[in-house]
């Protein structure tokens, strides 16, 4: 299998929160994460896709392709801005990595179907020490 990856960063706003939880519960659960005056990441992403390379260009993806995906579909849509509020595609979800990462992958996975070759992964990376991994 050969894969090819595209990093991407973005900074934004988020607080985890379950609307159907109180205050109280929600801080209990999440903590400082829950904080009602928002806190931020600087976001690192990497996509990466798999397939078969084309043998005339020998490309697997032209990589300019995949980043106007990522631009268009992920970091004009959440860069500056506030993840729980500001994002039609994360409407109703509880913005940890793990959620984000799985709407980042619904979100572009259709996208990278049309160029012959599929996603594999998305990455995202919140803090130094902790990111998180979807394969769909
Ligand atoms: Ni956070």
């Amino acid at each position: 299998m050969i894969t090819v990856t595209r990093r991407e960063r973005f900074n934004a706003a988020h607080r985890l929160f379950n609307k159907n939880w109180t205050d109280e519960k929600n801080e209990s659960v999440f903590g400082k994460c829950s904080n009602k005056n928002w806190h931020g990441h600087n976001y690192i992403l990497y996509v990466t896709v798999k397939g078969t390379i084309d043998q005339e260009t020998g490309y697997l993806i032209d990589l300019k392709i995949l980043s106007d995906i990522l631009k268009e579909k992920v970091t004009s849509k959440l860069d500056h801005k506030n993840l729980n509020i500001e994002v039609d595609f994360l409407n109703d979800t509880i913005t940890t990595a793990e959620n984000i990462a799985v709407k980042i992958f619904e979100e572009i996975a259709p996208e990278i179907a049309k160029h012959n070759c599929q996603l594999h992964c998305v990455k995202l990376v919140e803090t130094e020490n902790n990111f998180v991994e979807y394969f769909g």
